[in-house]
């Protein structure tokens, strides 16, 4: 496989519009399922709005991170966000579905690692995944993240625009020492 060429910036504002289709495509609807996982069949609405995007772009302990491929077009997103002294969130992490499975994602999923180390000297990450989504936390453990008891509750009161399609949603909490 050709090496990936990837640059990896900070998002701007401006960036908001272009991360919210790439997030919404990757995560929901038909578009998704040309990806190797998706919650199309879990849940039903936008993902996020570009108030709550906006809310992580411009947040002081945080930083939405976006890759461009070679040709310029934006191909991945990810957030970091600063918990504490020792501990970051990694999440809204998304590659474009049609280029999924070439690498992309362990990519960025090093460079939001790196940030997090570099930028405030954090030991630990943390996220979170819906518990059914196997394939998917069988990823994160080939990344040397590894599943703890600890589970966070889905949040069916404040989905965006849409509804989800089951009743028995958490979050599995994974970590990773940095
Ligand atoms: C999760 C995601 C970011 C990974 O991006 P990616 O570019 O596909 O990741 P990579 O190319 O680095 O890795 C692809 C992996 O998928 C595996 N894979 C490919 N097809 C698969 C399948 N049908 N079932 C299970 N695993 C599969 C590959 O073996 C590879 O894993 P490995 O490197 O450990 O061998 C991407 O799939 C995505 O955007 N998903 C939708 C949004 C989402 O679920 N985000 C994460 C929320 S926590």
């Amino acid at each position: 496989m050709a090496p990936i060429s990837l640059s990896v910036r900070k998002a701007l504002p401006e960036d908001a519009p272009t991360v919210l289709a790439l997030v919404r495509s990757a995560y929901r609807g038909e578009s998704s399922r040309a990806g190797w996982t998706t919650e199309a069949d879990l849940v039903d609405d936008q993902r996020i709005d570009e108030t709550g995007l906006l809310t992580k772009i411009n947040e002081p302990f945080g930083a939405v991170l976006v890759a461009h491929d070679e040709t310029g077009e934006m191909i991945a997103c990810c957030e970091v966000l600063k918990k504490n002294d020792t501990v970051g969130y990694f999440g809204l992490f998304a590659v474009n579905p049609l280029r999924q499975a070439g690498g992309i994602g362990r990519t960025v999923l090093a460079k939001a690692e790196e940030y997090a180390k570099q930028t405030w000297g954090l030991s630990e990450m943390q996220m979170t995944v819906i518990w059914t989504r196997i394939e998917l936390i069988d990823w994160y453990v080939r990344r040397g993240y590894t599943r703890t008891d600890k589970k966070e509750p889905f949040p069916y009161g404040s989905l965006v625009g849409g509804e989800a399609l089951r009743d028995d949603l958490y979050f599995s909490v994974l970590v990773k020492a940095l």
